[in-house]
């Protein structure tokens, strides 16, 4: 397949360029930079630009002709989200309508997204099941739900296929250290904890330790960027060959507390960091795990990397980049 890649440059889109380059697969990143690396986007072609600009966008399909899109250039911080969401309705919603529009006048059948967990909320139950409800309590995961809303209408209205990858928390790296995760400001769990084992900061933060789970702390089901990569690679693939357009949950249906996670990488970085115990931090659920039993059906896919591994790539990475 020739797969164009928005948002190739940044964390998950670099791993699903290199997982396609290594199935076979024609690759050209699109990529705005904003958030993305150049130095990421080591496998194919690459194109500089933004979804927002139908010429430019339109210019790079009739160059590339691709059988399907991937597209990961949206922006993804919830806390950014609230108290700027008209930037995540223009980017996030605005420029997935662009894509489709060009893939409509230009013939390209498929596209497959990255969706998020934050579509459901605070769900009621845990594992969730992608029939739960979408009750997104932020605009980020409200930008995810209408994505994939106008998903399902543009396949009404002229045949596109697309599927929705409803990642839980990407963690980890490429073993080799090439690419990783490196956000800024970065808010994530994982690498904000290795950068206080790298005495880059002078310790981890805490959000809340009165949630109702067995240690006090968050419950998150994290999944290894390289399960994630795959799975895109699957994903694009079970459309060409003719698959059911739809959501699916990715994750790996075990959850760790916050303090389970702390716990990992003092053992995996053998540094002791301070541990500071703030208040909670708005809008977390307590506890958010995916059933990600559809994933294996549909795609034959199943998370095959554990939490120690994602700590460990995720140390080396950023051991290596700082
Ligand atoms: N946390 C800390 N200290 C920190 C950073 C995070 O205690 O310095 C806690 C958070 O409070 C939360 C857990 O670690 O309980 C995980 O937080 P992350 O920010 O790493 O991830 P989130 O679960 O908030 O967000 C992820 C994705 C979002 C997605 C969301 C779905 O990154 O894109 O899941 O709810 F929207």
């Amino acid at each position: 397949m020739r797969v164009m890649v928005t948002g190739g440059a940044g964390y998950i889109g670099s791993h699903t360029c290199k997982a396609l380059a290594q199935a076979g697969h024609e690759v050209m990143v699109y990529d705005n930079l904003v958030t993305g690396h150049r130095e990421f986007a080591q496998w194919g072609d690459f194109e500089y630009g933004d979804i927002n600009d139908a010429r430019a966008l339109a210019r790079s399909i009739r160059k590339f002709h691709p059988d399907a899109i991937i597209h990961f250039a949206a922006f993804s911080q919830v806390g950014e989200s609230m108290a700027d969401p008209g930037k995540y309705y223009h980017n996030n919603i605005g420029g997935t309508l662009g894509i489709l529009n060009a893939m409509r006048d230009e013939g390209v059948g498929s596209i497959v997204v990255s969706g998020s967990a934050a579509v459901y909320g605070q769900p009621k139950k845990t594992p969730i099941t992608e029939d739960m409800p979408l009750m997104p309590i932020n605009p980020y995961g409200a930008s995810k739900m209408f994505m994939e809303r106008m998903l399902a209408d543009f396949a009404a209205a002229c045949g596109i296929k697309w599927m929705s990858l409803r990642y839980f928390n990407a963690a980890g790296s490429s073993p080799e250290c090439e690419i990783g995760e490196m956000h800024n400001p970065e808010t994530h769990l994982v690498p904000r904890i290795m950068l206080a084992a790298l005495n880059k900061a002078p310790a981890i933060q805490l959000f809340g330790t009165d949630y109702p789970t067995p240690d006090g702390t968050c419950i998150r089901d994290y999944i290894h960027v390289d399960d994630l990569a795959r799975a895109h690679v699957l994903a694009a693939a079970h459309l060409d060959n003719g698959g059911k357009s739809m959501a699916l949950n990715l994750g790996t249906g075990r959850g760790y507390s916050v303090r389970e996670v702390i716990e990992g990488a003092r053992k995996i970085s053998g540094k002791n960091f301070p541990v500071i115990e703030k208040e909670r931090r708005a809008g977390d659920p307590p506890s958010l795990v995916a059933d990600a039993s559809l994933a294996g059906e549909v795609l034959n896919w199943k998370a095959q990397k554990n939490l120690d591994a994602m700590l460990e790539d995720a140390w080396n990475f950023l051991s290596k980049h700082y």
